[in-house]
């Protein structure tokens, strides 16, 4: 799909020659003496329409109007959400209209970094299809938005496009991966996914390892979720290099199951398949790798995936089992289900290596998330209040929400054993909270945040699909991180203070 910003007023948007115009209409709107003007300046003295949130009106080859088909959206006040909100409404009531070239321009004197966002990433994804196993489905039809800007953008503005056009193409790659059915987006796959992205970009550089590698890691506990199934783990490590090799990289870790039937723990049967999107973490990696593939920013990162398949079978763990991870701690598995914590548990210790600035890892690990914030917020946990600080503003300019949750130590008598240095489960009570500080365990070397995005990374029901975040929170933090002074390694801030 091609993106353009064009300076466009009303009366230059009447002439744009597209298959549908949209037009955005914030209360107080002032009109010219074009056609566009003229047909809404009478629908609101009829009250016919108004520019309250989630009113609509369409029009059908207006005299003096290019585009044949011609709808007015109401946005309040002009807020990002309220675009979002009446452009999916007016995307839903075009649909099946087969579009190929939209027009989106706003009736406002000018526009904020925060609405271009907001309309480039909401028809993005209101169009999106997947067709990777339904090849007969009709594939997104449109082709080309034309996003039309009152006044010739700043440089901000022109930022935020770039990288709202940058953000889709990761936030679609993550959808691909994350929509992919199990055998569709095996532990192998998802390594060559990996090895595409190295190869597509001169920044980006990728490792894949197999299980003898993992094991000559020591990395036991992430080897005890994949032995019940016949796929082969794969541990995959990106880096994006975009500063001096001395900088200090930012690890994102993902959690990759790619399909997670709870092991000897075996889930209920119903909604089993939506088990398939476990590795919407390391689909996650995978798009903001891509974003950043296009956005070139000046700051080393590192991706993390531990991508393994959680099955029942003669060899799998069983509750009771005691393994050793790679920080050397030995883990109780009282419940193969709580399979995520055990993968992430020896990417953690393997991103010690970096000497990281800063750690995020990115699963979907509980159930009790999505009780707790639903499919608003993800679950934001840190042991750094600046990081956790960087992470929810960069939710909030990315319009992908994240709320912090809290990391009490007395969360964490739930994972008291007595027979190995602590369980993979506590209680029910705080689930989402005692699978973080579980993870803490084994992030002490660095300053660490975990999103735990259970319940944003897909939506149930009639509209099941991959949502494609958190890739735009981020890639709008690193990007953040990429405008801060360089922060350098222990090593080189000590020649710079010999020097
Ligand atoms: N992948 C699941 C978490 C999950 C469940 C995400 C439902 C979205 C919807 C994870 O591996 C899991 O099974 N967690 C268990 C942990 C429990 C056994 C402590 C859970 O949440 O039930
Ligand atoms: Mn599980
Ligand atoms: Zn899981």
């Amino acid at each position: 799909m091609n993106f353009e910003c064009q300076v466009l007023d009303l009366a230059a948007a009447a002439k744009l020659k597209t298959d549908a115009l949209l037009v955005l209409v914030p209360e107080g709107v002032k009109l010219g003496s074009d056609a566009v003007s003229f047909v809404l300046s009478h629908a609101l003295k009829a009250g016919d329409f108004s520019a309250k949130p989630g009113r609509l009106l369409p029009a059908y080859r207006v005299a003096g109007v290019a585009a044949d088909r011609l709808v007015f959206v109401g946005v309040g006040e002009g807020l990002a959400r309220q675009v979002r909100a009446g452009l999916r409404a007016a995307l839903a009531q075009l649909q099946g209209n087969h579009l190929k070239k939209l027009g989106v321009v706003l009736a406002a004197p000018s526009a904020s970094e925060a609405v271009v966002r907001s309309v480039v990433q909401t028809v993005a994804d209101a169009t999106y299809v997947f067709t990777t196993s339904k090849p007969k489905a009709e594939a997104r039809s449109l082709k080309s938005l034309v996003l039309g800007l009152p006044e010739a953008p700043d440089a901000l503005v022109r930022q935020a496009f770039e990288r709202a056009v940058a953000v889709v193409s990761g936030v679609e790659l993550a959808k691909e991966w994350g929509n992919r059915p199990g055998n569709m987006a095996t532990p192998t796959l998802l390594g060559q996914a990996a090895q595409a992205l190295a190869s597509d970009s001169s920044k980006i550089s990728c490792e894949v390892l197999t299980p003898r590698e993992v094991a000559k890691l020591g990395m036991g506990s992430f080897m005890a979720v994949a032995q019940g199934s016949h796929e082969p783990l794969r541990f995959i490590v990106l880096k994006y290099q975009g500063a001096a090799k001395s900088e200090a990289p930012i690890v994102l870790v993902g959690k990759g199951i790619t399909f997670d039937t709870g092991g000897i723990s075996l889930k209920p049967g119903a909604e089993m398949d939506e088990m398939k999107f476990d590795m919407c973490g390391a689909a996650s990696v995978l798009g903001t790798f891509r974003a950043l593939a296009d956005l070139q920013p000046k700051l080393n990162v590192v991706g993390l995936i531990a991508a393994a398949e959680n099955m029942p079978d003669g060899k799998a763990i069983k509750p009771g089992d005691v393994v050793t991870s790679m920080s050397g701690q030995t883990i109780e598995i009282l419940n193969t289900d709580a399979e995520g914590r055990l993968v992430l548990c020896d990417a953690l210790t393997y991103a010690e290596r970096f000497k990281p600035r800063a750690v995020v890892d990115i699963a979907t690990l509980t159930g009790a998330c999505v009780i707790a914030l639903g499919a608003v917020r993800s679950g934001l946990y840190s042991t750094s209040d600046a990081l956790a600080q960087a992470l929810l503003s960069a939710g909030e300019s990315a319009q992908d929400l994240a709320w912090r949750m809290p990391l009490d130590d007395d969360y964490a008598e739930g994972l008291k054993s007595n027979f190995a240095d602590l369980a993979n489960v506590a209680g029910r009570p705080g689930g989402s909270i005692t699978a973080a500080k579980f993870l803490q365990r084994f992030a002490t070397a660095f300053p660490w945040a975990h999103l735990d995005i259970a319940g944003t990374a897909w939506k149930s029901g009639a509209a099941k699909g991959a949502s494609g975040r958190p890739v735009p929170l981020l890639v709008d933090y690193l990007l953040a991180e990429a405008a801060l002074a360089p922060a350098k390694t222990k090593k080189a801030q000590k020649a710079q203070k010999k020097a």
